[in-house]
């Protein structure tokens, strides 16, 4: 007790301080330094459990003249950042002096950084992002804003990312953590650059932190760092074996952050637990708003380090096809975030599990108060300067069904002008999503003005819509578009399909793990795919012939390999495959050609032939379609289901068709490693254009 007060007394003298050298607007600072305490949390004035009226300590800030940082405390959290650098270096909470990891450098414990180089200099820079200026933006009794920033100028050429960058961090009188967001932008004029990553990253310390959760099943106990040097390198040096691990439970397990990844839509909260004392730190993101590459871009989360991310840009699951140029000629600004890091606790005598419990319901508090009014940067709109676009999307499939249909879960999002699709591959600007209705009904709430195009996907159709017309948004807009048809790609009756058009492998056949290689959490149908060393498998169950799969007798659940990948026959030695289709038709029609619709949901480094009844005669016969080398997703490494979509409607030539039986052969014709290979979404074989084949 006696030391607690003496660093408390020792804070408010460096406080004293600050006052000489900086020009702020409150004297809070000055007040009494209070105990800690856990009933406060949403705002100054709370109730605690006994029904008492609760005011919350005001906000202070301290600077200390010795040291480069600054201090912002609330009473139940203070976070020490570096001056002028704006890292976080230090985070004190419930009796723990720093919840980083305070035997990393100062610059690596919580920390923003930027991957990048210049088009003529290929080999990546990394940047971590140090301000050089250092400025109170607000301080009173309720919330401190700081900003760090840093100007680039063409003497910073080749060493650091062409950006001005200003990062933020809030502290709000009885809020249990902080909030942190970045304010990018590029001069016209600057160099061409590409930015591959920027993120925020948080290390803990490892002998809390030993407990992450991602979501209501997906929690463990995590490796430490000595655990994984000790284990061995699987394929790629993030997957490692746990072989001899500090804790004997976790022997034989793969560690590998990939493994961790989610879809934006369902990256709301993740982090960690330390179970003495029971305290948790969860990084909560309540908007998609200022993420790249729509609502099922994957990023990863959490991992063992203990690490923290918050990914606002990546080449994850996608690669280089993203849009992460920045030329020359463009000027750019963005607000990344803000995010908040939440902090909680409970006594040593309840579940940890409710640190997780809470954190999901103060994410729920955190998204209804989205977008927040109180930060203060002017190029973070408040919800009055946003507006809103509503509308009922319907689908039209003349085969399914001769009138328009409501399109029900659909997927609509503003996003940059483009082709339709194009948000896949979009990071510059913002994106905006929601679902619909059974009724197909939409409503896009807190749009940032700007121009953008209206784009949606429907689960069950193939293809990607996009609305006619350009959308400009003002402040207060209030625009219904009335009722919108989506036209998916059909050209014939249905004959056949294999698979559900959602763009995603999830519905085929997914393989058990190695027992070698399991991960206890991924153990359900839904998210068996992330287990490592599926690709392997694939040669367990076809060692010699490919998979053959005949339409009427097989099912896809069982027979259809989620993955197309090479067979491995030797150390580094891959063999292409080949898969057929089999099938009959009654009858070739002569009133026209036949389609293959080919809906792929990941591609790396792939060429997909498709051939038809390809027999000896026919063997210099060119692919009836090549889709020639495509993706950089890296999904099946990565252990994702998808990567980037990708849709092709192939005409099949009825000259080409036999009466009777039928082969379609698909083959992935690169091989130089195990993880290349595609996932298809959805294939269909229609029938000629208004002919009733097969209805
Ligand atoms: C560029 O930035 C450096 C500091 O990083 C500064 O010393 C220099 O004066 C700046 N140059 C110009 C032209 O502004
Ligand atoms: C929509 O905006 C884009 C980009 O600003 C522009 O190129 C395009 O011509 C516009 N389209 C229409 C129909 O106005
Ligand atoms: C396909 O197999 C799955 C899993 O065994 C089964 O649930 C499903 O009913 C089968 N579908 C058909 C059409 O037989
Ligand atoms: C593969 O490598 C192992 C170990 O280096 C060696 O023993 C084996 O003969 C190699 N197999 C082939 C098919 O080259
Ligand atoms: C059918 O396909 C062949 C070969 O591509 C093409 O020449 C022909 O015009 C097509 N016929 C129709 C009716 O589309
Ligand atoms: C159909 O063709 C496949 C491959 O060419 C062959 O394996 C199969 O036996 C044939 N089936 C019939 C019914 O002719």
């Amino acid at each position: 007790m006696a030391k607690k007060r003496r660093s408390c007394e020792g804070i408010r003298a460096s406080g004293v301080v600050l006052l000489a050298l900086v020009i702020i607007q409150s004297f809070s600072l000055l007040g009494a330094c209070s105990p800690e305490t856990s009933s406060f949390r949403n705002g100054p004035r709370s109730f605690n459990n006994k029904g008492e009226l609760k005011i919350s300590p005001r906000v202070k800030l301290y600077m200390n003249r010795y040291r480069p940082e600054v201090v912002m405390s609330n009473g139940l959290v203070q976070v020490t950042v570096s001056r002028p650098g704006g890292g976080v270096t230090g985070i004190k909470y419930k009796g723990i002096d720093n919840l980083l990891d305070y035997k990393n450098k100062e610059e690596r414990r919580g920390y923003w950084d930027v991957i990048w180089n210049e088009p003529r200099d290929p080999t990546g820079s990394y940047d971590v992002l140090k301000a050089t200026k250092f400025r109170v933006v607000k301080l009173d009794e309720d919330q401190v804003e700081l900003s760090f920033t840093r100007k680039w100028n063409f003497s910073h050429r080749g060493s650091l990312v062409p950006l001005n960058v200003d990062m933020r961090y809030i502290m709000r009188r009885g809020v249990s953590g902080f909030y942190f967001y970045a304010i990018m932008e590029r001069e016209e004029g600057w160099p061409d650059v590409y930015m591959d990553q920027i993120r925020a990253v948080f290390k803990l310390r490892e002998d809390k932190f030993r407990y992450m959760a991602l979501s209501d099943h997906k929690q463990k106990l995590m490796a430490l760092n000595e655990d994984r040097v000790r284990g061995q390198t699987l394929d790629y040096r993030e997957a490692v074996l746990l072989t001899n691990p500090t804790d004997q439970r976790l022997k034989g397990e793969v560690d590998d952050k990939y493994q961790y990844s989610s879809e934006n839509k369902d990256n709301r909260v993740h982090g960690w637990i330390s179970h003495n004392p029971r305290v948790g730190f969860w990084m909560i993101t309540p908007s998609d708003e200022f993420r790249t590459c729509g609502p099922i871009k994957q990023e990863l989360t959490s991992h063992a380090g203990p690490t923290v991310l918050s990914m606002f840009s990546s080449t994850h699951y996608a690669g280089r096809e993203i849009d992460t140029f920045y030329a020359k000629g463009q000027p750019w600004k963005k607000v990344l975030g803000p995010a908040f890091v939440y902090l909680n606790s409970v006594s040593s005598r309840e579940n940890p599990r409710a640190l997780w419990e809470d954190a999901k319901q103060q994410m729920l508090r955190e998204v209804q108060s989205w977008p927040y009014d109180f930060p203060r940067s002017k190029d973070f709109p408040k919800s009055y300067q946003r507006g809103r676009v509503s509308g009922q999307l319907q689908v039209h499939d003349r085969y399914v069904n001769e009138k328009p249909m409501s399109a029900k879960s659909a997927y609509v999002g503003l996003a940059a002008p483009g082709d339709a699709g194009s948000w896949q591959a979009e990071t510059r600007g913002y994106q905006f999503w929601t679902k619909t209705d059974e009724e197909g009904h939409f409503t896009i709430e807190n749009v940032r003005e700007g121009d953008y195009n209206l784009y949606a996907w429907v689960p069950g159709f193939v293809g990607d819509y996009k609305y006619g017309f350009n959308i400009t948004v003002r402040a207060g807009s209030k625009i219904n578009l009335g009722t919108v048809v989506f036209e998916p790609p059909r050209n014939g009756p249905t004959l056949w399909e294999i698979g559900v058009p959602d763009r995603s492998a999830a519905e085929f056949f997914v393989p058990d793990p190695y027992t070698k290689y399991k991960n206890p959490v991924f153990t359900g149908p839904s998210d068996k795919f992330r287990q490592y060393g599926l690709w392997e498998r694939y040669a367990d169950f076809y060692p010699k012939d490919d998979l053959l799969y005949t339409i009427g007798v097989s099912n896809y659940t069982r027979d259809w390999f989620f993955a197309h990948v090479n067979r491995k026959v030797g150390n580094n030695t891959f063999q292409p495959t080949t898969r057929q289709i089999i099938f009959q038709l009654e009858d070739v029609s002569n009133k026209g050609n036949y389609t293959l619709q080919l809906a792929l949901s990941a591609a790396t480094f792939s060429n997909l032939r498709v051939r038809l009844n390809f027999n000896s005669r026919r063997r210099n016969m060119r692919p009836l379609f090549s889709t020639g080398t495509i993706g950089r997703d890296n999904a099946i490494a990565r252990h994702g289901i998808h990567g980037l979509y990708r849709f092709y409607s192939i005409n099949v030539p009825r000259y080409l068709l036999n009466r009777g039986n039928n082969t379609i052969y698909l083959t992935q014709s690169r091989n130089n490693g195990p993880f290349q290979g595609v996932m298809y979404d959805y294939i269909r074989f229609e029938g000629p254009p208004n002919s009733n084949e097969g209805s």
